[in-house]
């Protein structure tokens, strides 16, 4: 009998071959969980928009998490369903150097810290249009001096920073510095001097939340400024809350200080679901090359362990991910390796034992 139900999506391009072996390993973990898999319409005749059916969002529904891999357009809709149909609102992307990992940075030792992105609202809200479809509001620019309707022809997007959207952010990020326990401190960015109404409202319900939270420290850094600030010193960090835009970018940057996208989990999370996705992409220019590191797969998947309860496996397949980076063998081609991803995979198992 299995106590939990994951749904997984093997995505698209180079992702199911970390995707596939990265459920193996799960498998080899001998833990009372079902894999399921909705199906994903691959076929190209069938209507845009339509690839993800009623009992695929059921699988998903039913189970007690989903674990995705990238996409590329096929599995869009499951991922839209993720976000916005489960409302997981916190996407949360670890920065860990761990020894061993090829960062860029001299001394990368002791980065730790994470960042909490809002996932559901900000600039991707898809309300974009044709700036003439504005025309009659009259809006007019202090900045600009202008009436929107005399900027000429364009297009806007509209970025909407909600009273809860970020507050239940921003309570996530205060509770997780709380059960980090490490550095018990909130950094929050956005980019509050030039949208001081939007994202400076962002911070105004910062300092609101931060009151409830008298044991972590709080600090607020317009978003250019603590992009340096990330890069040059990211040891002064523990816990980043910040917009959906600036926390997709970040977070890459984030990745790119440990030593690249093949590095970065990522988990989303609701008040009663989560997924986890590596942060890349589906790397279709390695596609069939047995060259994907498989690192950020295996440790979003310690994420899911951790979330679904079984924090003692999460713990084991990180150790073995730190014991194959500290020895230096086995490392994976975009860590400076020639380890495949099987052979990674085989490695893994092998510590896993
Ligand atoms: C990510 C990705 C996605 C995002 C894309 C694929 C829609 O960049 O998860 O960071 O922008 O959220
Ligand atoms: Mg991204």
């Amino acid at each position: 009998m299995s106590d939990k139900t994951v749904a997984v999506f093997l995505g698209d391009d180079a992702s199911p071959e970390v995707m596939a072996p990265t459920v193996a390993l799960l498998e080899t973990l001998a833990l009372p969980i079902s894999f399921v898999y909705p199906p994903v319409a691959t076929n190209p005749d069938s209507a845009p928009g339509n690839n993800f059916s009623e009992s695929a969002k059921r699988m998903v529904d039913q189970a007690d998490a989903t674990f995705f891999g990238s996409t590329s357009g096929a599995s869009t809709q499951a991922l839209f369903y993720l976000r916005w149909g489960k409302q997981t609102f916190a996407n949360v992307r670890p920065c860990k150097w761990r020894p061993g990992y090829q960062s860029p940075l001299r001394q990368p030792e002791s980065i730790d810290f994470t960042i909490v992105r809002e996932n559901l609202e900000d600039l991707y809200l898809g309300l974009e249009g044709d700036l003439e479809d504005l025309a009659a509001l009259n809006l007019y620019s202090k900045h600009a001096r202008a009436n929107l309707k005399d900027l000429g022809p364009g297009r806007y997007a509209i970025k909407a920073i909600t009273d809860a959207g970020s507050e239940r952010v921003i309570r996530f990020a205060f509770e997780l510095a709380r059960s980090r326990g490490q550095k018990r401190k909130v950094t929050l960015t956005s980019k509050y001097n030039m949208l001081a109404k939007a994202d400076g409202h962002f911070r105004d319900i910062g300092f609101e939340v931060a009151k409830d939270y008298p044991d972590i420290t709080f600090e607020t850094f317009i978003v250019d400024d603590f992009l340096c600030r990330m890069i040059t010193q990211p040891q002064a960090l523990d816990v980043v809350v910040t917009p959906n835009l600036y926390g997709d970018i970040l977070s890459d940057g984030s990745a790119g200080l440990m030593g690249g996208l093949g590095l970065a989990p990522s988990g989303c999370y609701g008040d009663s679901y989560a997924y986890f996705e590596s942060a890349h992409g589906t790397a279709p220019d390695i596609q069939g090359q047995n060259i994907i590191n498989p690192t950020a797969t295996i440790l979003s998947a310690a994420m899911l362990m951790t979330y679904l309860g079984y924090s003692e496996a999460a713990q084991r397949l990180e150790a073995a991910i730190d014991r194959v980076y500290a020895t230096g063998q086995s490392l994976p081609v975009d860590q400076g390796g020639n380890t495949s991803t099987s052979e990674f995979f085989e490695r893994m198992g092998d510590l896993l034992i």
